[in-house]
C-alpha cells in the first residue's frame, strides 16, 4: 500500500535526489512515498494496531477512531529543546533558543546518521492551505513514524495531489526531516511509542528547513503545524508582506445574514477551539458562529485592501480534557468519528474518556499510562486519568459549524483581531484598543498563565506577545515592527480587542461564566466593527457600558459586570512594569511606537 517507486510519485528531480541523500544518511530499511489515499491510511492504521501503537476503539461507539498512548517522556512540545538557527544570533532574538547553524548541522548529522535503521522512511508531501491556493505553502516531511503520517493526513492536505503541485515546480518546498530517534537493530522488538530522551526541534529560517529529532508527539513531530505554519512561515511572511499567526478564525453571522470574520490569538490551551466552535446562547436568536480554523491563521492583504485569512490546517489537534457536550458540543461531534486520541483514558467498553467529558467519571478506566484508574485511585494519587495535554486529532470537515468558505483559496476577510490570555486579575473582560498601533501594543504585551501544552511549570504569568512567544521564528522586536508595517498596505485595518474570560474574584471564583456566554462579548465586538455599538473611554481603551451588552437569557448584575470590567489603576501600573521586562530584553529591535504607546499608557494611568 502506498507508492514504493519514486518515479510514480513525482517527476521532480530535486526532490528525488534529496530523498536519496537523506536515505543515505538515515539508512531506513525501506522507503514509502505517501499517496494520501484512504486505502493507505487504513493500511497504516492496521500496521499501527499490529505494532501496538494504536488500538482500535469500539467501532460502534467510535467509528473509524484509534487510540494511542505516548511514552511518559514525550507528552508535549519541548520549548527548551526548540531552536532557531539563523545565521546571526541577533536575527533569532532573545526569546528564541539560538544555536550556530553550522554547529547545529554537525550535531544533527551525527544524530540522524543511521537513525532510521530497521524502520520505514515515509516521504510525506503536504500542503498547508488548500492545494493550489495562492496563499498555501508546500512541505515534504521525511519521517520514520507511521503515527505521524496518519495524524498528518488529518491535519494537512497530503499525498498525490501535493506531489502534482510539486511537479509544477512553481513553489519552493520546505524540507522537513523527522525521526523518533530510535533505530532498530536486526531482530529487535519495537516498543509501542518509540522516541528518544534526547530531543531537538530545529529550524533554519534562512534555508527554510526543519529538523526534528527524538519526539513523536504533536507539534514536535507533526511538522506542518507549529514548525512550518508558524516558525518557518513567520519568516516567509515577514519577507513577503503577510502574517503567520497563532490565531483561530471564526465568522459571526447575524440574523440578517451579515457575516463578520474575526481572528483571535490566545496562548496554547486557553480555549481557542471552544471559541472557534461556539454555539450562541439562548437569547441570540438567528445568530450563528462559523468555524474557519482553531489554531493558525495565515493572513494576507487582498486586492480589496483588507486582510484575508486562510486556515493552513485541515484538522484540529485539540486538547481533550475539558472538552464536553456542555463546553463544546461541536468539538464533540467533530471528534466522534475518524479521529485519533492520544494520552486520554480508555473505558471498559473500548471508548475514550477524559477529565471534564462528563460530570461523573466512569467507575473504572485505564489511564493514559495504561494503569487501572478509578475515581478513588485518582483521589488518592492525585493523578488524572487523561494527561492534561491529551489530544484529539479530528478532521475539520466533520465540524458541524465549519464555514462555507473555510477552503476558499483567497481566504476570508478579517474585520477584527482579538488578543487574550488567562489572567486571574487586572485584565477586564473586554476592551478595544484605540487604533492599530495601540492594538499592536496590546498584543505585544499580552500575558497569560502557563498551561500544560508545553513542558514546564503551569499557572505562572508569562509575557506571550500575540501568543507567539514559542512560535515566532525570528526576533520578536522585528515581529512587532512587521505588525506595525502591515497597516501601511491596507485600505481598512481590522479593529483590535483584548478579552479575558478568566478573571477571578478575591475568593478565587471566576467572575465570568465563559463558553457560550462569550457570544455577548463577540456581538459587542462585531457591533463595534460595524460602528453600531457605544463604548466608554478608559486609560487602556474603549470598554462597553453595561447596557452595550446584550443580556438576553442571562441574569448578570451590573455590579458584577462593573467588577469584571474594572480598570484598577494601581494594578495596571504594576502591569505596565511587567511590560518593561520584555521590552528591555528586546530593546535594540523594539520599534519606537512600542515605547510611545507605553509612555502614553503610563500618562493616562
Ligand atoms: C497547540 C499548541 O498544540 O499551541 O496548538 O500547543
Ligand atoms: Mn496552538
Amino acid at each position: 500500500m502506498g507508492i514504493f517507486a519514486p518515479s510514480v510519485a513525482t517527476t521532480n528531480k530535486h526532490l528525488i535526489r534529496w530523498v536519496d541523500k537523506m536515505a543515505d544518511l538515515c539508512q531506513p530499511a525501506r522507503i514509502h512515498w505517501v499517496d494520501g489515499s484512504q486505502a493507505e491510511y487504513d493500511y497504516l492504521c492496521a500496521e499501527l494496531v499490529k505494532s501496538g501503537t494504536f488500538s482500535r476503539l469500539n467501532q460502534e461507539l467510535w467509528p473509524g477512531c484509534f487510540y494511542a498512548r505516548s511514552a511518559p517522556n514525550d507528552v508535549a512540545r519541548v520549548e527548551g529543546r526548540t531552536f532557531i538557527c539563523s545565521l546571526s544570533k541577533d536575527s533569532a532574538g532573545p526569546t528564541n533558543n539560538w544555536q550556530d547553524p553550522f554547529e547545529m548541522r554537525r550535531t544533527l548529522k551525527g544524530l540522524f546518521q543511521d537513525c532510521m535503521r530497521g524502520r520505514t522512511m515515509y516521504v510525506l508531501p503536504f500542503s498547508m492551505g488548500p492545494v493550489g491556493s495562492p496563499m498555501s505553502q508546500i512541505g515534504v516531511q521525511l519521517t520514520d513514524s507511521a503515527y505521524v503520517v496518519v495524524n498528518m493526513r488529518i491535519m494537512a492536505r497530503i499525498g498525490a495531489p501535493v506531489f502534482a503541485e510539486i511537479d509544477k515546480d512553481l513553489k519552493r518546498v520546505v524540507p522537513c526531516m523527522h525521526t523518533v530517534g530510535a533505530p532498530l537493530a536486526p531482530g529487535q522488538k519495537d516498543v509501542p511509542w518509540p522516541c528518544n530522551d534526547v530531543k531537538y526541534i530545529v529550524h533554519f529560517p534562512e534555508t527554510r528547513e526543519i529538523w526534528s529529532y527524538g519526539s513523536g508527539y504533536g507539534g514536535n513531530a507533526l511538522l506542518g503545524k507549529k514548525c512550518f505554519a508558524l516558525r518557518i512561515a513567520s519568516n516567509i511572511a515577514r519577507d513577503e508582506g503577510w502574517m503567520a499567526e497563532h490565531m483561530l478564525v471564526l465568522g459571526v453571522e447575524s440574523p440578517t445574514h451579515e457575516k463578520t470574520y474575526v481572528a483571535a490569538a490566545f496562548p496554547s490551551a486557553c480555549g481557542k477551539t471552544n471559541l472557534a466552535m461556539m454555539i450562541p446562547p439562548k437569547g441570540f436568536v438567528g445568530w450563528k458562529v462559523w468555524t474557519v480554523g482553531d489554531d493558525i491563521a495565515w493572513i494576507k492583504p487582498g486586492a480589496d485592501g483588507q486582510l484575508h485569512a486562510i486556515n493552513p490546517e485541515a484538522g484540529f489537534f485539540g486538547v481533550a480534557p475539558g472538552t464536553s457536550a456542555k463546553t463544546n458540543p461541536n468539538a464533540m461531534a467533530t471528534l466522534a468519528r475518524n479521529s485519533i486520541f492520544t494520552n486520554v483514558a480508555l473505558t471498559p467498553e473500548g471508548g475514550v474518556w477524559w477529565e471534564g467529558m462528563t460530570d461523573e467519571p466512569p467507575a473504572e478506566l485505564i489511564d493514559w499510562q495504561g494503569e487501572r484508574w478509578t475515581p478513588e485511585i485518582g483521589a488518592k494519587t492525585g493523578k488524572p486519568a487523561a494527561h492534561p495535554n491529551g489530544r484529539f486529532t479530528a478532521p475539520a470537515s466533520q465540524c458541524p459549524t465549519i464555514d462555507r468558505d473555510w477552503e476558499k483559496p483567497e481566504g476570508v476577510p478579517i474585520s477584527a483581531i482579538i488578543f487574550g490570555g488567562r489572567r486571574a486579575s487586572t485584565m477586564p473582560l473586554v476592551y478595544q484598543a484605540f487604533n492599530w498601533s495601540s492594538g499592536v501594543y496590546v498584543g505585544a504585551t499580552m500575558g497569560s498563565e502557563t498551561t500544560a501544552a508545553a513542558a514546564g511549570e503551569t499557572g505562572k504569568v508569562r509575557r506571550d506577545p500575540m501568543a507567539m512567544l514559542p512560535f515566532c521564528g525570528y526576533h520578536m522586536g522585528d515581529y512587532f515592527r512587521h505588525w506595525l508595517r502591515m497597516q501601511r498596505n491596507l485600505a481598512a485595518t481590522p479593529r483590535i480587542f483584548h478579552v479575558n474570560w478568566f478573571r477571578k474574584d478575591e475568593n478565587g471564583k471566576f467572575l465570568w461564566p465563559g463558553y457560550a456566554e462569550n457570544m455577548r462579548v463577540l456581538k459587542w465586538i462585531v457591533d463595534r466593527v460595524h460602528g453600531r455599538a457605544l463604548a466608554r473611554e478608559t486609560p487602556i481603551g474603549w470598554t462597553p457600558h453595561f447596557e452595550d451588552i446584550n443580556w438576553k437569557g442571562l441574569t448578570f448584575p451590573q455590579a458584577a459586570f462593573d467588577k469584571l470590567q474594572e480598570v484598577d489603576r494601581t494594578a495596571w501600573r504594576k502591569e505596565v512594569m511587567g511590560h518593561e521586562e520584555l521590552f528591555l530584553a528586546l530593546h535594540d529591535h523594539l520599534p519606537p511606537e512600542m515605547i510611545y504607546e507605553r509612555e502614553l499608557l503610563i500618562c493616562r494611568l
